[in-house]
């Protein structure tokens, strides 16, 4: 069975019914909670560089807040279905991490259009770490 394909027909079928607000309405999803209790803290200020990496129950919070905030997007397991830039290829490392943590505290919109919702303030950055820290698990060279 190709998962792929059918979120993405999925997620045609959502636009289709939304042509009026577009990407917009597909933008305004309610973000859900993690709970990130179970990692050690890293402050309020946000870091350049995966505290993270490698830290097993991060791995493990992040593919459960990556499956609820990011798949329907990004496609499940991180394998895009085409409506979304392929998480898997992100560069590794701390330019990669700068680019991952831009994107998940402010999102992207351009021409008045929300292509992506921020998620910074809302999940903040023990859950973008623990979904950055699993992404890395999956990463394609
Ligand atoms: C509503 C759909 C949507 C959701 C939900 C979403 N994204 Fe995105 N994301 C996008 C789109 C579309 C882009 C490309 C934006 C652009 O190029 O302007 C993107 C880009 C990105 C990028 C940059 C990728 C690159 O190659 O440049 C990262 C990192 C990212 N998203 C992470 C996440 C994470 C982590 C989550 C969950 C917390 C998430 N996204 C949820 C739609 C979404």
């Amino acid at each position: 069975m190709n998962l792929g394909r059918i979120s993405l027909l999925g997620a045609i079928a959502i636009l289709g019914a939304t042509t009026a607000t577009g990407l917009m309405a597909h933008g305004n999803v309610t973000p859900q909670a993690v709970d990130t209790s179970a990692l050690p803290d890293i402050g309020e200020e946000w870091l350049a560089k995966n505290p993270y990496s490698g830290n097993a129950k991060a791995i493990e919070i992040g593919q459960s807040a990556y499956g609820q905030n990011c798949a329907r997007c990004h496609g499940l397991d991180a394998e895009s279905g085409g409506i979304a830039p392929d998480l898997r290829y992100l560069e590794q490392g701390e330019s990669g991490d700068q680019w991952f943590v831009e994107r998940f505290r402010h999102g992207s919109s351009h021409d008045g259009k929300v292509y992506m919702p921020p998620f910074g303030d809302v999940l903040g950055q023990k859950a973008g770490w623990a979904i950055r820290a699993w992404l890395e698990t999956k990463f394609q060279g």
